[in-house]
């Protein structure tokens, strides 16, 4: 793949700066983020008769949104790091109009998602396993999408690893190119430090207008409905949870 470089036992990451033609900074994943796990058998059954119908493996390949989902014109939201689906699974019969896409590098966590969405009969759920930001550059056309969500980011708390962190000046400026006019795109952490790095970013991409919290006229479901499994870690620490919503102009 062209301005590609590819490490044993990691996915292919794009030299954006190159691509792109710009010097915004963009996450380097860590060793450690492409992770394997195991599922159990019964899993693993279900995962393989499922995945060639409701999920895609990162591909040079633009998603048919309509196809895929067998229907047409309808919104679609792309959530990334969507873990083990608790909110993702939780929200969609609250929005069944709208094709919800879940991103996730975990397979473990993928297939937790899919035995939810087989148990409920959720048809507005697709999955797709790959870096959230090569999904993004890869298989969805610029001003496709009508929502992006980044819900609880790995928070990279070690300052030599804050470079790791989805939420970058480039990754917003990626998001934003992937957003129609008036797409949202909907950020939550519960990491005060991780959310002093957002604050001091939520101006940076020219073509995102910041909506702050909460933005009443919101065009999309803001509420995750449970509290996730990160989340839920996050408020045993008493960890204060902050929210952002930005609109794409
Ligand atoms: C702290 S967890 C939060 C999961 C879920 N949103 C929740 O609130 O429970 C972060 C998740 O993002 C996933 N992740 C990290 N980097 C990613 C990337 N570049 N693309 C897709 N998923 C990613 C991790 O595998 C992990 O499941």
């Amino acid at each position: 793949m062209d301005n590609t470089e590819t490490h044993a036992g990691r996915p292919p990451q794009t030299d954006f700066n190159t691509v792109f033609d710009n010097d915004l900074d963009y996450p380097r994943l860590g060793n450690v983020t492409f992770r394997r796990g195991t599922l159990t058998d019964n899993q693993e059954a279900m995962f393989n008769e499922n995945w060639p119908t409701i999920g895609k493996d990162l591909a040079d390949e633009i998603i048919d949104v309509d196809t895929w989902f067998n229907r047409q014109g309808h919104r679609t939201i792309v959530e990334i790091g969507s873990g083990t689906g608790t909110s993702t699974a939780a929200m969609a019969p609250l929005e069944a109009d709208t094709n919800i896409i879940a991103v996730e590098l975990y397979k473990p966590g993928l297939a937790k998602l899919m035995g939810q969405v087989v148990r409920g009969g959720l048809d507005n759920i697709r999955m797709v396993r790959g870096d959230g930001v090569e999904v993004m550059v890869r298989m969805f056309e610029p001003e496709s999408l009508d929502g992006i969500r980044v819900f609880f980011p790995d928070p990279w708390p070690k300052a030599r690893h804050n470079k790791r962190r989805i939420i970058q000046s480039g990754t917003l400026n990626l998001f934003a190119s992937r957003l129609k006019k008036g797409g949202v795109l909907h950020v939550a952490t519960d990491h005060a430090d991780y959310a002093e790095w957002i604050d001091e970013l939520v101006d940076v991409e020219p073509t995102l207008d910041y909506k702050g919290w909460p933005w009443d006229e919101c065009p999309q479901l803001t509420n995750r409905q449970v509290i996730t499994k990160f989340e839920g870690k996050g408020l045993d620490k008493d960890h204060v949870i902050t929210e952002y919503l930005w609109e794409k102009k």
